[in-house]
């Protein structure tokens, strides 16, 4: 009883601290992270023969991916719901489409397990780096209610070893050991395959060539622009920077870190 409580007390302290996390970046969020065309005309070509649909991105955040989708699909999405639990995002969001003149959209501020939306109603689901925050098990249930029949959605994730071997995972002290919200395909596999009126259509692999400066990456860990530095304490993200400075200075030109990002798309079918 003692083990179950203190088990958690920790989850919802956790779940506080990653809220907090996303209150406080989301007004620097779209500048602090690098966002590819890639997955996104990837996704326009598997909706290619679709017309007037209705989707919805799930924990969309500030909107770098939904608006480029919204701004790919153009008039063959009818109407695109943003998703998220963050309200601080949302304003970021809204700010952001209305800037870009987009508005054939419609934010939901909920929980991606409850989403106030009919059943079998979305033509199309996609989520972007953002379900390793979700329980999946019940994200992928409440997708599966939302869409239509033989309608898709599409999950857009590193996997753990895919972080790994990013210039986090491979030079920032213990920054695999303490992301380990992320999964690994098989963990998804077993999860669709366990859901009710889902199955893995097919996947879709990217890797992307990245160049920036010491300087640069300094300034995205020290600004925690992945979640994962806020679960170092300040003395351990200190040691570990001082440590991936070293790292990269003596492996690479300061001015020219070289590495390879890497992300997975689910393609599942409903
Ligand atoms: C890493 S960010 C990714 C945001 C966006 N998809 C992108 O790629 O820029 C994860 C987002 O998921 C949201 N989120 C986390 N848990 C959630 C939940 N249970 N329901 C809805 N949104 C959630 C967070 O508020 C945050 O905006």
């Amino acid at each position: 009883m003692k083990e179950k409580e203190n088990y958690v007390t920790k989850s919802a302290n956790f779940l506080r601290k990653i809220e907090n996390h996303f209150a406080e970046i989301a007004p620097r969020y779209r500048k602090l992270r690098t966002t590819d065309m890639e997955p996104i005309l990837f996704i326009e070509r598997e909706l290619s023969e679709a017309d007037r649909m209705h989707g919805a991105d799930m924990g969309c955040g500030a909107g770098r991916y939904t608006l480029r989708l919204a701004k790919q699909l153009g008039k063959k999405c009818h109407l695109l719901y943003c998703v998220d639990k963050s309200e601080h995002m949302l304003i970021q969001l809204k700010n952001f489409f209305v800037e870009h003149g987009i508005n054939h959209f419609k934010i939901l501020h909920s929980d991606a397990h409850k989403v106030p939306l009919e059943t079998d109603s979305l033509d199309f689901v996609v989520s972007f780096n953002a379900v390793h925050h979700f329980d999946m098990s019940n994200f992928l249930k409440e997708a599966s209610r939302i869409l239509k029949n033989k309608s898709r959605l599409f999950v857009y994730t590193r996997l753990k070893s895919q972080n790994a071997r990013n210039v986090w995972g491979m030079h920032f002290p213990n920054f695999t050991d303490k992301e380990t919200r992320l999964y690994e395909l098989d963990e998804l596999e077993h999860m669709i395959e366990n859901t009710p009126n889902l199955s893995l259509k097919s996947i879709r692999y990217f890797e992307y060539e990245r160049t920036s400066t010491l300087a640069r990456l300094e300034e995205q860990a020290k600004e925690y622009h992945y979640s994962t530095f806020r679960l170092f304490s300040k003395k351990e993200f200190d040691r570990s920077i001082e440590i991936f400075k070293k790292n990269i200075t003596e492996s690479y030109d300061v001015n020219n870190v070289t590495w390879k990002d890497q992300n997975i798309l689910l393609v599942i079918e409903s």
